[in-house]
């Protein structure tokens, strides 16, 4: 089923250049599975034709209070209760003002009042407007009465100013509204997960690493997300773009990442390490390029702090689920690591040979806890992930309970 199946959102949009934006919104709630239903102001339409919303929904634009067609099809007040989620975006200084009086003296305005599901909004306006003492009062005054307020973002706006009152992403606004309408399995769980390979410095130009693409963490970052969590990806360097929601923490060498976790460790409540994490990194990695002066060059290694076993030796330790990459006898190793860690799940997956484990798009899974286990057939590595994020939910549920 997709995140967003049988949700029902009326899309409000008020005059603003952010318009433009909430055409691709429209998209991507309609791709996530979301019935849209577009309302615009009069000032939207100079900005955006209702057309471009009418094609991209699939629904005629509602424009007017006074539309006696549109009103014999679905009035005003079935609109309003027909949605899950009013979201309006963008929402210029004018309406935030009006809405949070009162008026009613447009139809978007008017289903704001009449709405009894939740209303959403997502501002959009120069940052001096957006700073002035009457924009944060209404702002302030409407979070009170438990609008939900997403965004602005900060940054470059379409009048040249810098600053806070940009329209979020039309991708981040849809994380929102997948957030809010489908908690999922994890909702309110904070978690950690690492991801990648690592880079262990041999000199400036040179380090030791591993075929690990982090397309596996990356995997489990968004399927963590869609079920509600609130996730944290440490990240080696891969050529991956983090999924939307996602926290992001980009580190190189095994040291970073373990300093980047053990900062959040405590914090978390589920942590899964994914990260194929150098055992070893170079005893003294030179300062300049390593010349090629010899027929034999030895580097001296030594072994890294094991992130994992760190975090499950916590006093306030997250529930803690960890990986094991084996080339032979996987569940042995599996099984030993998953003592000697002290953990409360291992995924195993055999490296090395076939289509699964490093690089490519697919794996498979074997997974273990002190008194039980489960395997994840073979299959791409994004439903691989979604079924293990459905096993850790219902151990960390059972493991809390
Ligand atoms: O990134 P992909 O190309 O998609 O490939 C996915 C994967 C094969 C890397 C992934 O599925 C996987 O198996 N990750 C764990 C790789 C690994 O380092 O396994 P290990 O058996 O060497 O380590 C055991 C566990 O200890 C792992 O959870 C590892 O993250 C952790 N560890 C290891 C060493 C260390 N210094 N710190 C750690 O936290």
């Amino acid at each position: 089923m997709q995140a967003l199946g049988n949700k029902k959102v009326l899309l409000g949009i008020t005059g603003g250049i952010a318009a433009y934006k909430s055409a691709e919104l429209v998209r991507l709630l309609t791709k996530a599975g979301a019935e849209v239903r577009v309302v615009m102001t009069a000032s939207a339409q100079k900005f955006v034709q209702p057309l471009t919303y009418q094609a991209l929904s699939g629904h005629r634009v509602y424009l007017d209070l006074f539309d006696a067609e549109a009103e014999s099809a679905m009035d005003h007040i079935e609109l309003a209760r027909w949605c899950d989620l009013l979201l309006v975006a963008p929402a210029s200084a004018d309406f935030l003002g009006k809405m949070n009086a009162g008026y009613a003296d447009n139809l978007l305005l008017t289903l704001c009042l009449a709405s009894k599901q939740s209303v959403a909004v997502a501002p959009a306006m120069n940052q001096q407007m957006f700073a002035n003492p009457a924009t944060q009062e209404n702002i302030k005054q409407l979070a009170a009465k438990n609008v939900l307020l997403w965004g602005p973002a900060e940054g470059e706006q379409a009048c040249g100013d810098v600053g806070p009152g940009r329209m979020l992403e039309a991708q981040q606004l849809c994380d929102k509204a997948l957030q809010h309408l489908s908690p999922g399995r994890l909702a309110g769980v904070k978690l950690l997960l690492t991801a990648g390979p690592t880079r262990e410095a041999i000199d400036p130009v040179r380090y030791i690493s591993n075929r690990s693409s982090g397309k596996m963490g990356y995997a489990i970052a968004t399927a963590a997300f869609e079920q509600g969590a609130s996730v944290t990806l440490v990240s080696g360097p891969v050529a991956l773009t983090a999924p939307g929601g996602v926290n992001l923490i980009a580190v190189e060498s095994a040291q970073q990442m373990h300093d980047a976790v053990l900062q959040r460790a405590a914090d978390s409540d589920v942590f899964v390490a994914c990260a194929a994490v150098s055992d070893y990194r170079v005893d003294q990695a030179a300062a300049q390029k390593i010349k090629k002066s010899s027929d034999k060059l030895s580097l001296r290694l030594v072994l890294n702090t094991d992130i994992l076993a760190a975090v499950s030796a916590l006093e306030q330790r997250p529930f803690c689920v960890g990986f094991a990459a084996e080339t032979q006898d996987v569940e042995g190793y599996a099984l030993d690591k998953l003592k000697q860690k002290n953990l409360d799940m291992i995924a195993a997956n055999q490296v090395g040979a076939g289509n699964s484990g490093f690089e490519t798009d697919f794996n498979q899974l074997e997974v273990f806890w002190r008194d039980g286990r489960h395997a994840i057939a073979h299959a791409s590595k994004t439903e691989v992930a979604k079924q293990l994020i459905d096993l850790i939910a219902e151990r960390y549920t059972c493991a809390r309970s």
